[in-house]
């Protein structure tokens, strides 16, 4: 039986934070260095399109990993692109450079892969309409985005239904351009990387929402960021100890915001023990080693209410791996977003869990792993719809138990954790 040994200090730094200091540090006047910018792909576009704006950004390898360094003279300093912005898979790039985007004197047109083109974006489209852009969709309300942006905007109140980190860092990126007090209200907390890399502290209201005030136009300084390793990513190989049952595996520097590390509290209900060693703060985000060692998942998961919903909103399809490979069983409910991430992740995770053995039913808003029928007796082809968060759930099962897998687009991966197989591979005893 393998066994995963070892301490991993190349995690991939954090997707979200990357992308938020790389749009920051364009919007802010003068030098921000960014230490440990994430060599993802999706990370890598946001630099990119930035560039394809006229930002300048330089990246570097050095002693403390991947810097770069951003030079802008503010809010204003972005050139009319020449031609379409490519964001390629990132969704995240799409929707926050857009909230950018909205308030500049030019038009944009921003594209992406297959599976961007098919995301929604009227999400995005209304809020900033609202501010005084204009935003051209497809029939289907998806990419291509065309942006005739207003110089400068109008603030408002938005009150977030449907919880999305993304929306409102992008209200956050337009409100800092229009001339007045944006609000956002936001009655389930999502992650909050950008409210704490720009300081705005929120307002905890009696009803438990959390009110967000932008006072624009806001000329922010540039300062320095240091990426910590990403929790999404430790999700993944924190699962692989657990299902292997007799791991010791040490992942360092990793972000604990709770709004990022809701699976460590979700698995410890669960009786898993998972400590955390050497907390501490780096620029306002908690950040610690976690410690996963003989740990086992004793009963199936079982995930439902939206708050928490989208406090694991990244980690859902490997939660529901975990489980499967772990119990046979999973159970998830109000979880109607997973169905417009990547891929759908319900029909993707249903689709090969089944192809696995496992019995399943798919409702609108979840699904539920009832039991394992057989053991695959063969290598099972698994479709990942080029989404790295459904090929890297497989990629654990098979790294981890008894089902053997082939994924038919492996380099998915590299949207979020190049390293992914490497980090696995260093980890066998
Ligand atoms: C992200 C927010 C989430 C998440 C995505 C990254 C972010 O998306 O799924 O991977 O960095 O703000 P939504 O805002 O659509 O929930």
């Amino acid at each position: 039986m393998v066994m995963f040994k070892g301490t991993v200090k190349t995690l991939p730094p954090d997707k979200s934070i990357s992308h938020r200091a790389a749009i920051i540090g364009a919007l802010a006047k003068g030098t921000t260095e960014i230490q440990n910018y994430s060599k993802g792909l999706d990370n890598q576009t946001t630099l990119a399109v930035l560039n394809q704006l006229g930002v300048d950004v330089r990246q570097t390898q050095n002693a403390n990993g991947n810097q770069v360094v951003i030079r802008s003279n503010g809010l204003w300093d972005l050139k009319a692109p020449i031609n379409a912005l490519n964001c390629n898979n990132s969704g995240s790039t799409i929707r926050m450079l857009s909230g950018v985007l909205a308030a500049q004197p030019f038009v944009s047109r921003l594209i992406g892969d297959e599976s961007l083109m098919k995301r929604p974006m009227r999400r995005i489209a209304d809020p900033l309409e609202q501010m005084g852009a204009k935003l051209k969709l497809s029939d289907s309300d998806t990419p291509p985005i065309e942006i005739h942006g207003k110089k400068p905007l109008t603030p408002i109140s938005f009150y977030q239904k449907t919880p999305s980190a993304q929306v409102k860092s992008l209200i956050i990126f337009a409100g800092m351009h229009a001339e007045g007090t944006t609000e956002i209200i936001e009655p389930i907390e999502t992650r909050n990387h950008t409210e704490l890399m720009l300081g705005l502290i929120p307002e905890r209201r009696e009803d438990g929402s959390n009110r967000i005030i932008v006072n624009g136009p806001w000329q922010p300084e540039a300062r320095p960021f240091t990426v910590p390793s990403d929790p999404s990513a430790a999700c993944f190989i924190t699962a692989l100890g657990i299902l292997s049952n007799n791991a010791e595996i040490c992942l360092k520097n990793v972000c604990l915001n709770p709004n990022r590390a809701l699976f460590l509290e979700v698995l410890r209900e669960y009786g898993l023990k998972l400590p955390i060693e050497n907390l501490r703060e780096i620029g306002g985000e908690k950040v610690g080693d976690i410690v996963i060692n003989q740990e086992q998942l004793a009963a199936p998961l079982r995930i439902f209410g939206s708050k928490k919903v989208a406090g694991l909103i990244d980690e859902l399809p490997m939660l529901a791996a975990l489980s499967a490979g772990a119990t046979e069983q999973f159970e998830l409910h109000d979880a109607k977003e997973l169905r417009a991430k990547e891929s759908d992740r319900i029909h993707a995770m249903v689709l090969n869990l089944r192809a696995c053995g496992y019995e399943c039913e798919e409702y609108e808003d979840g699904f539920t792993v009832k039991k394992q029928n057989s053991l695959p007796k063969t290598e099972v082809d698994i479709t990942t719809y080029s989404d790295h968060r459904v090929a890297m759930s497989f990629a654990i099962l098979d790294a981890a138990t008894d089902i053997a897998v082939k994924l038919d687009d492996p380099n998915s991966i590299a949207v979020s954790f190049p390293n992914f197989f490497d980090i696995i591979n260093s980890l066998k005893v």
